[in-house]
């Protein structure tokens, strides 16, 4: 069955509920605030500047953006009205909006828009490559897309071999990702986009507390009662072990994160 972050709407408000606190989480955690915060600090954000987040979901790396983008408009533009209404629902920020919009059809016309920023939205699209030349003809001359994405092919979360810990993230990488090796493909779309590659580096993400690494549990083991694999108990068994982890400190969850960073070339 096709990744369902593909339309969240379709897969009913429990799931939409779900996304808004995975992402929020996800977006707090202390490793993944860094990550954004580096790669917005390689952006120029002028006054009067335009910047959207592409699949910006239920807003929280946009608000990030905002932060730093004071005196500009940014917008977070996502197809799912879920997420969209639930990013609305947050605190008002000064130049900061949300929409609904597909990152393969944008409303802004050519040469536009100073920066895009796509974080964890490509490895979820069955044609990257779409939206990676809307990004391209919406960007000014000079302007830059950021691209981050998580190598879904090598996350971890066990602790040796035929670790059932294990088979979630990989239950998870299958199930809730359309392309695993989207980060080893990045570097040729975009230049195929016509943008220029400034910056390509691997950040991890390591989890050892928190819900970062319970969700893949959660989640991929949810999906592996849908399909018959294992049982209910099975479930709660594996939650429980994951909470054991966490609590005697010998959890270890891991994500590679890939950051690029491209400018639209100057005429
Ligand atoms: C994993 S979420 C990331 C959300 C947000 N960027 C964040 O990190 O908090 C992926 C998002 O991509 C969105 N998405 C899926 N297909 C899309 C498309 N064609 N155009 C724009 N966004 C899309 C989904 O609705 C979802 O909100």
């Amino acid at each position: 069955m096709a990744d369902p972050f593909q339309n969240v709407d379709a897969h009913g408000s429990d799931f939409v509920e779900t996304v808004v606190s995975v992402l929020y989480n996800r977006a707090h955690e202390p490793v993944m605030a860094g990550i954004v915060d580096d790669y917005l600090a390689g952006l120029d954000f002028p006054d009067g500047g335009v910047h959207i987040e592409i699949g910006a979901g239920s807003g929280d790396i946009s608000r990030q953006i905002a932060a730093r983008a004071k005196g500009g408009a940014v917008i977070g533009i996502d197809p799912s009205e879920g997420l969209i209404a639930a990013a609305k629902k947050g605190t008002p920020v000064p130049g900061l909006s949300f929409e609904t919009g597909d990152g393969a059809a944008l409303r802004f016309g050519d040469g536009s828009v100073d920066n895009v920023v796509m974080h964890t939205v490509l490895s979820h699209v069955p044609d990257p490559a779409r939206l990676l030349s809307e990004a391209a003809r919406v960007l000014k001359p000079g302007g830059r897309l950021v691209v981050c994405d998580a190598d879904f092919e090598k996350m971890s979360l066990g602790n040796g071999f035929a670790d059932p810990m294990q088979a979630c993230a990989q239950y998870f990488a299958e199930h809730f990702v359309t392309d695993k090796y989207l980060t080893a493909r990045l570097r040729p779309l975009v230049m195929a986009a016509g943008l220029t590659v400034e910056r390509f580096s691997l950040t991890s993400r390591t989890i050892t507390t928190g819900t970062g690494a319970r969700n893949w549990v959660a989640m991929g083991g949810r999906k592996m009662v849908e399909t018959g694999l294992i049982g209910p108990g099975l479930l709660d068994a594996l939650l429980a072990e994951h909470d054991r982890r966490a609590e005697e400190g010998t959890l270890f969850g891991h994500q590679p994160f890939v950051t690029l960073q491209a400018m639209k070339p100057r005429a």
